[in-house]
């Protein structure tokens, strides 16, 4: 079977519908971000001020190809995996792609507690951390567009969000 692979902007509940999605379906989980940080005894926030981000996009781009070796896993990639190289293409070649969808609204409710170990929008206010994700969001989405299915998490309540997000995307999936 192919492996599932989610992919949305930072915030999108990636991690933890990834997660719940590999439980209930009995398969392992794997996260980008963590694989990476546990074969490079490194946080993505040193990586990223070692190296910069060029560097990261690089050591992204290897452990996503080595990662999308494991057969029958839930992979939830990093915001950023899709729109670097042609990563977004090797995705859909290797396995079944899920693009979770929310608002720059939504995004930033998500993320406003979460600054602080996302380099990219470390320090910023709340205004600045929401025009930041609407233009970025912008550049991004039609990246995340070429995947196979698109769930939509925006009017997903709060209460019930992560267990209808993993129904939803196993209905879609037909599993
Ligand atoms: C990034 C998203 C992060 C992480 C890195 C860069 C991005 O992953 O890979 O900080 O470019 O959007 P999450 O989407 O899991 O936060």
């Amino acid at each position: 079977m192919k492996s599932i692979i989610l992919i949305g902007y930072m915030g999108s509940g990636k991690t933890t519908v990834g997660k719940q999605l590999a439980a209930a379906l009995g398969r392992t989980f794997y996260d980008l971000d963590w694989y990476i940080e546990t074969r490079y005894h490194s946080t993505v926030a040193q990586i990223f001020a070692e190296k910069g981000e060029e560097g990261f996009r690089q050591i992204e781009k290897s452990m996503l190809h080595e990662v999308a070796e494991f057969e029958d896993i839930v992979l939830s990639c990093g915001g950023g995996t899709p729109c670097f190289f042609d990563n977004m293409d090797y995705i859909n070649s290797v396995g079944e792609s899920v693009y979770l969808k929310a608002t720059p609204q939504v995004l930033a409710e998500h993320l406003r507690m979460r600054k602080v170990e996302r380099p990219l929008i470390k320090g910023k206010s709340e205004e600045e951390l929401l025009e930041y994700i609407q233009t970025s969001l912008k550049q991004r989405e039609p990246y995340y567009l070429k995947a196979e299915h698109i769930i939509d998490v925006t009017l997903l309540d709060n209460y019930d969000k992560l267990q209808t997000s993993v129904h939803l995307i196993r209905e879609e999936l037909g599993l």
